[in-house]
């Protein structure tokens, strides 16, 4: 039997941005966290590098806005690039009140003034200033928000739930347009059951799965973003897909990151003779912006027809590596790759999306009563480019903007009236999985090949070409079979695949992350690209 649920506020996903979200809202109110599988299973468990904030005394927001207006190729939004770095020191004090077990500098003098934690550097930042829990910030951060909402009886965290599609009043047939809840895939039980919510928030993080090699785990689906889009919501900047430069390169590694903060620490990239090559495409060198360091690699490996290239840190001290980088360390050391004393073969994979929902200074989008927050969003701070470790900065500082503007929303709104239970009627057991399965392979690989790190118009129309095929395929197969988690994400990644090749159409020119052969250069005036529904 399926269920009807009721809760004050309901946020789909259990990473950062959701769990802060539902930790800064007064507890009184009754909070539905979900999560498609294990709690853990979203992308900040897996975020190594940390969070970029302005905390030591030497560093300034003005530097800090103007290193990612930089990195952002020119698109970045200022008005949100200046409210998250001018939050930034109040988010990490909250992280701290709530426990986060950031690494400390043994050798800050905080009787003199120095800051206790140590700050590490990434690409495009100009100070250090990444505050990191060795190089397993995610891990850390996730744990200790995970404990703080297990001790709140208003949070209930809800596993094995995958969240199909928003119930608004528009697709009720109803006056208005808000958004009552969501219909959710009870993994337990197979039903769909219905959850009426007064505010709803997505904060399902990127779509990096779309592509066939990506350093993400398997969730990042683009849930939310495509849920919102099919709501009504405007979507932007879906073009800029961030590769990160340096994903371990070895047949068993699935998903594996080598943070940036090795590079940080003087880690530099070779090609298989030992030779170095980001001298040659970038001034900063190893430390410029990811699209840099990304399309150098990319370039190198194509001129040179080699499988990877190499990241070398063996000229630090033992010491110093396993101390900072114990999780790189340990982890190379299972497939056999020593990094004290071996480089580490590397490629670039599907790392962040950078557009997503747009919103309001608030997380709130087109949608009454809907929020996006985290990835999932676009609130203009990446622009054409994220600069390391802002996202998970992002996450808090919208988390909290969220949650204050939901409790001053409060006294406005009602709990939604009995919603219609989910219509399995018309529907029956799928005989032929293989044809998601098949799908799922065939978009992935067509998503690396045409809408890469190199872009030309004939590669973006064939993918558009076959994105179309697919959505019919699934779309048909949506309305004829019962739902299950692998079908649900399938939809929802041909509808963000489809929304990203549609963008990187649209743009004419070259820009941070999206580069196209046809249109190398770029153009004088930076344009958002803004994607409207048909209602
Ligand atoms: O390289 C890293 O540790 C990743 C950081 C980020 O994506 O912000």
């Amino acid at each position: 039997m399926s269920q009807q649920l009721q809760h004050d506020v309901l946020v789909i996903g259990s990473g950062a941005a959701g769990l802060s979200l539902a930790l800064n809202l007064p507890g009184h109110l009754r909070i539905a966290v979900l999560s498609k599988g294990d709690l853990a299973n979203g992308s900040t468990f897996w975020a190594q590098g940390g969070v970029a904030a302005v905390l030591d005394d030497t560093d300034t927001v003005q530097s800090h806005v103007e290193d990612t207006l930089n990195a952002g190729g020119g698109l970045c939004h200022e008005d949100a690039v200046r409210f998250t770095v001018e939050h930034s020191r109040e988010s990490i004090q909250w992280l701290i009140d709530q426990g986060v077990p950031f690494t400390r500098d043994e050798h800050a003098s905080v009787d003199d003034g120095g800051f206790e934690f140590h700050l590490t550097r990434e690409g495009g930042h100009s100070h250090r200033r990444i505050i990191h829990a060795a190089d397993a910030t995610g891990a850390a951060i996730f744990t200790t928000l995970l404990a703080q909402a297990r001790q709140r009886p208003n949070i209930e965290l809800l596993e094995q739930r995958v969240a199909v599609d928003l119930i608004t009043e528009r697709r009720l047939g109803l006056d208005g347009d808000r958004c009552l809840g969501a219909y959710v895939l009870n993994r337990n039980t197979g039903e769909v059951d219905t959850y009426g919510a007064r505010f709803t928030v997505l904060a399902t993080g990127g779509a990096a799965k779309v592509y066939l090699y990506t350093s993400n785990p398997d969730g990042a689906c683009g849930d939310g973003i495509a849920m919102a889009w099919r709501a009504g919501c405007r979507v932007a900047n879906l073009e800029f897909n961030q590769f990160h430069p340096t994903c371990l390169y070895h047949p068993q590694a699935k998903s594996f990151l080598i943070t940036e903060a090795l590079r940080g620490e003087g880690a530099l990239l070779r090609l298989p003779n030992g030779e170095r090559f980001m001298p040659r495409f970038d001034p900063r060198e190893e430390l410029a912006p990811r699209d840099i360091v990304a399309r150098a690699i990319d370039h190198e490996m194509k001129r040179l027809g080699v499988d990877c290239v190499y990241l070398d840190i063996s000229h630090k001290s033992e010491d110093f590596i396993k101390s900072h980088f114990p999780t790189v360390y340990e982890r190379c050391l299972t497939f056999g790759i020593d990094i004290t004393r071996q480089p580490i073969p590397v490629v670039p994979a599907a790392h962040y999306t950078c557009g997503g929902v747009m919103v309001d200074d608030c997380g709130h989008s087109d949608v009454p009563g809907l929020y996006a927050i985290g990835e999932t969003s676009f609130t203009g701070l990446h622009g054409a480019n994220r600069m390391a470790s802002n996202s998970l900065l992002e996450c808090f500082v919208y988390g909290r903007a969220a949650a204050t503007d939901i409790e001053t929303q409060l006294d406005q709104v009602s709990m939604p009236r009995a919603l219609p239970c989910w219509d399995a009627s018309q529907v029956t057991d799928s005989d032929e999985d293989v044809i998601i399965a098949h799908n799922w392979d065939e978009l992935r690989r067509f998503m690396w090949d045409y809408v890469g790190i190199v872009r030309t118009n004939k590669r973006l129309q064939r993918a558009e070409h076959r994105v179309r095929l697919l959505l019919d395929e699934i779309d048909e197969f949506y309305s004829n079979y019962k739902v299950s988690r692998d079908l649900i994400e399938l939809r929802n990644l041909a509808q963000v695949a489809e929304l990203m090749i549609r963008s990187a159409m649209e743009r004419k020119e070259s820009r941070g992350l999206h580069y196209t052969l046809d249109y190398p250069e770029m153009l004088p005036e930076a344009k958002d690209t803004i994607l409207t529904p048909t209602r």
